[in-house]
């Protein structure tokens, strides 16, 4: 019998934050770690979706390699999982257009992040980047891709943060529409959501961490060194209530470190309220050392292997795994779309 078909995938744009690995990355190798032999594990860095926003070409490449080497840094093994960019395997958008024939114009305006933008003005000119006219196709119909990503290689489980599961949603809709049409063809995909929910920004606690906060201290990235970690905890937004204490209503911030300890531990820690508990007499200047110490020991590992990977044998190492991986991930999209391709008459 057929194994398990994991596919996920995360987007080329700058080193991932602390909310990244524990809300999506870490998952990835667990679920590697844990893999059945006949299962497949294909993991996208999915620079297609990167350009719905303009990028410049020069810091996209080089994004693309970091995030390659991030991943293996965490611990994907190339030999157990296939590991690959997105734009090597024309399937996805050939599958993407396919579907783009079949898919609901209504249902993909209800999306919350096309409606977020319906409040633009619209009278503008296309040049003015903050009009609806300058809003783009490919921004609209970003889904529909994230679907033929998952379909394509017809996978049964995808690994994903809850903000995620609207998307997951449209994909299975996809393919109930094309299946409903040309037959059983296409997977029913199902989620995996990851047990850290939100990790929240270090300057706003109420927001999620996020790369698109202008802040840059309101963030943790996996390659700050020591003393980076030890001066953003420092100037993390607390408040003025002593000790230490867990509730997350009235004391986000505090919480929220609370709750970074509690992740990095991996479910090996107590709840959230022992760790508060074990901390509750420290003052919050000491309890912030202490969860720069946890932050700095969990991540010293990954941020030395990812300097040297990258800086190795000048990448030659990486382009052999971006190119084993393509190749894989050709072949598993190609088995999906000989039979899409007979289904449809082309
Ligand atoms: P960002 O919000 O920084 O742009 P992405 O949207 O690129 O991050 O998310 C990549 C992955 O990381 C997704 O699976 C998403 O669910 C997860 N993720 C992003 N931010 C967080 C967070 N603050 N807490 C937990 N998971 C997160
Ligand atoms: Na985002």
């Amino acid at each position: 019998s057929k194994g398990r078909v994991v596919f996920s995938g995360i987007q080329p744009t700058g080193v991932p934050h602390l909310g990244n690995y524990l809300g999506a990355l870490r998952q990835w190798r667990k679920l590697q770690d844990e893999a059945a032999p006949e299962d497949t594990l294909l993991y996208s860095i999915v620079d297609l979706h990167a350009i719905t926003i303009r990028q410049d070409p020069a810091q996209l490449k080089r994004w693309k390699k970091e995030m390659l080497a991030t991943m293996l840094a965490i611990g994907l093994d190339p030999h157990r999982s296939i590991i690959f960019y997105q734009s090597s395997v024309p399937a996805h958008s050939e599958l993407m257009w396919i579907l783009s024939c079949s898919a609901s114009m209504g249902y993909l305006s209800r999306m919350t992040q096309w409606k977020s933008k319906m409040s633009l003005p619209d009278d503008a000119s296309p040049l003015d980047t903050s009009s609806k006219a300058a809003l783009k196709l490919g921004l609209f119909s970003y889904p529909v891709l994230q679907g033929a990503d998952i379909l394509v290689h017809s996978a049964t489980h995808v690994p994903v943060g809850h903000d995620q599961s609207q998307h997951l949603e449209f994909a299975r809709e996809l393919s109930n529409g094309f299946n409903h049409i040309y037959g059983p063809i296409l997977s029913q995909p199902t989620t995996i959501l990851s047990p850290a929910k939100r990790i929240m920004s270090l300057k706003e606690p109420t927001l999620k961490m996020s790369k698109s906060h202008a802040d840059p201290k309101s963030r943790i990235l996996l390659t700050d060194s020591r003393d980076e970690i030890s001066k953003k905890i420092k100037t993390a937004l607390t408040d003025s209530i002593t000790g230490v204490s867990y509730d997350p209503e009235t004391r986000p911030g505090v919480s929220n470190l609370v709750e970074i300890v509690y992740h990095l531990n991996d479910g090996a820690a107590p709840s959230c309220e022992a760790i508060a508990k074990d901390c509750q007499d420290l003052s919050i200047k000491a309890f912030k050392e202490m969860v720069a110490d946890c932050i700095d020991a969990k991540l010293s590992g990954i941020r030395e292997r990812y300097y040297e990977i990258l800086n190795e044998e000048g990448g030659s190492g990486l382009r052999r795994v971006a190119d084993m991986g393509g190749m894989n991930a050709a072949a598993s999209a190609e088995a999906t779309m000989e039979k899409v391709r007979d289904a449809v008459g082309l």
